[in-house]
């Protein structure tokens, strides 16, 4: 049961954890805000790019393809019943974590804190938020299937704690600046 909800936690959520992880291998070039500034702070600052993002969302995608393709498959190897992934869905959570993260850095921006600087509870946060909330808007009867009390909670415990962990990994590769 407890085994049973945190797969579907994972499962569901693999593809709005992806697109961070593969915008960092693949930023770089123009940002999204083509170097506007807003009250003397820039819009949303070099971190967020075109390419990170649309490549982000684009990994995020197909994942969510393949794991639809799979769902059954691979519950009834491990027992446990695994949902597949509608398209919208599909589309929604990448777009809706990439959003989420392109929101944080317009608020840090607008708090003070220069590119990179963290943003506790913010930066572990801000891409579930965005996926779980566009999801929720555009594949409603899927979201609330899925995302039980107990997968919120799963997904609420598990986030952070991988968030962290990939980060740490990720900075100690030198695949990022700062370990957050
Ligand atoms: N990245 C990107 N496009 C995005 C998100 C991330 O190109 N939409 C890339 C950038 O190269 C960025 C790196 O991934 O520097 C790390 O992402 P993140 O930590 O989110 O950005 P920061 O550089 O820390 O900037 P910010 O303070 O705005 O979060
Ligand atoms: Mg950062």
């Amino acid at each position: 049961m407890v085994l049973e909800v945190l797969a579907v936690a994972v499962w569901a959520m693999l593809p709005a954890y992806v697109p961070n992880n593969v915008a960092v291998l693949a930023g770089g070039g123009r940002p999204i805000d083509g170097g506007r500034r807003w009250n003397g702070s820039r819009l949303l600052g070099d971190g967020k790019t075109w390419r990170g993002t649309a490549f982000g969302i684009g990994a995020g995608l197909a994942l969510a393809l393949l794991l639809d393709a799979v769902a059954g498959d691979v519950g009834s190897a491990l027992g446990v019943e695994l949902p597949g992934v509608p398209i919208a869905a599909a589309i929604a959570l990448p777009a809706g974590a990439m959003a989420g993260d392109v929101g944080a850095s317009f608020l840090k921006r607008r708090t003070g804190r220069e590119r990179g600087a963290a943003f506790p509870g913010v930066d572990q946060l801000d891409f579930v938020i965005g996926a779980l909330g566009l999801t929720a808007l555009v594949a409603w009867d899927w979201f609330v299937d899925v995302f039980t009390p107990g997968v919120l909670l799963a997904v609420a415990v598990l986030t952070p704690a991988l968030h962290v962990g990939t980060n740490v990994i990720a900075y100690q590769l030198g695949l990022k600046d700062e370990p957050w």
